[in-house]
């Protein structure tokens, strides 16, 4: 009689998944008719090679959290009624193939990072019917690659604190979606959250405020009167832990600490980074600060510089973010120390004085072995040649930034912010920061607009952007970022075949796999 319910199950599920639906859409997914696998507690993973066990198992868990068994993982030979995992190292890093018949899955990757890619989209393939211990797999022959190398979103950590297991909950996200930059935003004015040896206050005081604004931080007089975050920053160890986290699903993490401005954190700690130099305190609203980094003072950069060394050192990344967005010239202009930096270099005013601050640290950073990406504001006052520049504010500034001939990261905030509004009926929403950027929006991001065929080589890539101001739940950061993720990875994945309609079919399958996770998911184009 079991036996029948699940022939009968396998059946129905056939049935109703004749088309074998991924999010993000790959290059080429074509049924065959090779019968359906059945995927069951005996399925096997039999990797080529020990370097391909490590995705094998992280995947073997993500199913069995589902299907309530984890198929073992073997290292040998491919065999009927397995999943067959081996290297092709004729096929680029990232990309794999995969055919599903009633006898076997084989996949090939150019790495283990196309293994993995490939994985994730078998994941999207083995989604139950309640209460079933198994699932079946349609046959199907899919050849994937991404079409942008830098998909990435950035968590910012500082408004507002998540611990490591939240942190990797997040990484969870992006992998499923074959995201592969988390962009960890670990300084701001509202807390430093990045452990430095050398300058032990940073944490131990710029990871704290007194209180936090409550409401919109626009018109909002009234705070909480709760002190928040006292031990919220990370150790080293922590820190190495969500890299190799990361790493094992085809992730990079890229730290950044910001400068020169949202530097009020590090100002209390070390008042004498300010130009006043007394009078900081952690923030506890929302915003732009005038108090920034003394450009004028030579202990200013001396500091950065050791702490972007122990962030060098710490974070194997090829790239640093050093911020640069947001910072108000008005404590320059009064400073004597800037003044006179500004005289002594021939600098025609403070916006070269940000210029002349940025170059400098870029120096260092080059000196280290690094790159620097900085948010577009890094144009301001002369960039140089070599800075990745992030496009998020200004429409022109990215297209500036290419047209210049300096690396690009798309990340517009009409497009790409997800802690803005997902409805413009914003009363039914949970409480943001603004602005409006539904899943459609997201979808129609084109990194490319506007350039010719030159200019889009200086594109690298897309990134959303999670800022936390408003948003200071786990289920929160759920509900901003699902399904708007997967629009994000359809848009930086699959950027050359990309098709609305069809994006919305595919992610009513998807949808099942965030319901088996448990995920908070925003449920508006389920409801189109
Ligand atoms: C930014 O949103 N200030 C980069
Ligand atoms: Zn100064």
């Amino acid at each position: 009689m079991k036996l029948l319910f699940s022939i009968c199950g396998l059946l129905v599920a056939s049935l109703l998944q004749a088309q074998v639906m991924i999010v993000p859409k790959p290059a080429e997914c074509r049924s065959t008719d090779g019968g359906v696998f059945d995927f069951g507690a005996s399925t096997a993973l039999r990797v080529e090679c020990a370097e391909l066990s490590r995705g094998a198992a992280i995947f073997a868990g993500q199913v069995g959290a589902i299907l309530g068994f984890e198929p073992a993982v073997k290292i040998g030979k491919a065999a009927r009624k397995s999943v067959n995992i081996a290297l092709d190292p004729s096929l680029k890093p990232e990309e794999y193939i995969m055919d599903v018949t009633g006898r076997s899955i084989d996949i090939v990757g150019g790495s283990a990072k196309g293994t993995f890619h490939a994985l994730q989209s078998l994941r999207q393939m083995l989604i139950p019917f309640k209460g079933m211990k198994r699932a079946a797999a349609q046959s199907v022959h899919v050849k994937d690659a991404p079409f942008f190398a830098y998909r990435g979103m950035m968590l910012d950590v500082c408004r507002h604190f998540r611990t490591v297991d939240e942190v990797k909950e997040f990484i969870d996200l992006l992998s499923l979606h074959k995201l592969n930059v988390f962009h960890w935003h670990l300084t701001d004015d509202q807390g430093w959250r990045m452990p430095v040896d050398r300058y032990p206050l940073l944490t131990q005081v710029g990871s704290q405020r007194a209180e936090t604004v409550v409401g919109h931080a626009r018109d909002s007089k009234t705070y909480d009167g709760k002190p928040y975050g006292k031990g919220f920053y990370y150790t080293k160890d922590q820190i190495r832990e969500v890299i190799a986290y990361a790493a094992a699903r085809n992730i990079e993490v890229i730290p950044e600490v910001e400068m020169p401005g949202h530097a009020m954190a590090a100002l209390a700690a070390y008042p004498w980074l300010g130009c006043r130099g007394e009078g900081y305190r952690t923030a506890t609203t929302w915003g732009i600060f005038d108090d920034v980094f003394c450009a004028g003072k030579e202990s200013t950069f001396e500091l950065l510089e050791n702490v972007l060394a122990e962030v060098i050192e710490l974070f194997p990344a090829k790239y640093v973010h050093i911020g640069g967005d947001e910072c108000p010239k008005a404590r320059w202009k009064e400073c004597p120390l800037c003044q006179k930096r500004i005289k002594d270099n021939n600098l025609a005013d403070e916006h070269q004085l940000q210029s002349y601050f940025i170059r400098r640290i870029e120096k260092f950073v080059n000196s280290r072995g690094k790159s620097i990406i900085g948010w577009e504001e890094i144009l301001e006052g002369g960039v140089s040649g070599t800075a990745t520049v992030m496009a998020w504010k200004r429409p022109q500034a990215g297209i500036e930034a290419a047209k210049l001939g300096n690396s690009v990261i798309m990340a517009p905030s009409k497009f790409c912010y997800f802690d803005y509004y997902q409805s413009e009926n914003q009363a039914a929403e949970p409480f943001a920061i603004g602005g409006f950027v539904p899943v459609s929006k997201v979808y129609q991001v084109d990194p490319y607009a506007e350039l010719n065929s030159e200019e889009r080589k200086t594109i690298i890539g897309l990134q959303a952007n999670l800022w936390m101001e408003y948003i200071p739940t786990m289920d929160k950061v759920e509900y901003m970022v699902l399904p708007r993720m997967a629009a994000l990875a359809e848009s930086g994945w699959s950027y050359d075949r990309r098709d609305y309609s069809d994006f919305l079919t595919r992610m009513q399958n998807l949808r099942k796999l965030y319901d088996a996770c448990g995920y908070n998911y925003a449920k508006h184009i389920f409801q189109e």
